[in-house]
């Protein structure tokens, strides 16, 4: 089992308690759009993706954004389970929708700079250090169903 440090608790803890549930997941994801824009193809039944403006305004990227973050907040609550919590999306992300796994990493790249540009001078590298290592372990956990 991953060992966490009450110095790595502490950061990842502070670090969801600053995010904003509601917007930073979209704003996430549409950065991932953007700047990997191949990633589009997974989501054509969202409409315009055209450009920047047009994910950004797009309902429901945002609304898909804050899925993905309360699975994220609901893992960073839970770091002890967060492999069997994620089981079942691990198996769907795999078998029905057919997502590159290495898009998830990809993912936790736009979402740290999301945090950078939000957190400032709060997002120290300790504090990157211990989400980079939660985020690993979701990225773990959401490929493991992978065969
Ligand atoms: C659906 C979580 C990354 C593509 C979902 C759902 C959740 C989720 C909670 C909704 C499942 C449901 O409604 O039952 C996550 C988490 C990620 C992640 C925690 C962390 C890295 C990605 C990435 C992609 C992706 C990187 C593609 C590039 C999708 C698609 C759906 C989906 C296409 C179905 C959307 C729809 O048609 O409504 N994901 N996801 N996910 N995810 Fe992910």
């Amino acid at each position: 089992m991953v060992h966490w440090t009450a110095e790595e608790k502490a950061a990842i803890a502070s670090v969801f308690g600053k995010v904003d549930l509601e917007h930073d997941g979209g704003d996430a994801l549409g950065r991932l759009l953007v700047v990997y824009p191949w990633t589009q193809r997974y989501f054509s039944s969202f409409g315009s993706l055209s450009n920047e403006t047009a994910i950004y305004g797009n309902a429901k990227v945002q609304a898909h954004g804050k899925k993905v973050l309360a699975a994220l907040n609901n893992a960073a609550h839970h770091l002890d389970t967060i492999k069997a919590d994620l089981r079942d999306l691990s198996y769907s992300h795999a078998n029905t929708l057919h997502i590159d796994p290495e898009n998830f990493r990809r993912f936790g790249e736009v979402f740290v700079i999301v945090l950078a540009g939000k957190l400032g001078s709060s997002f120290t590298p300790s504090v990157q250090a211990a989400f980079e290592k939660f985020f690993a372990v979701v990225v773990d956990a959401l490929s493991h169903e992978y065969h």
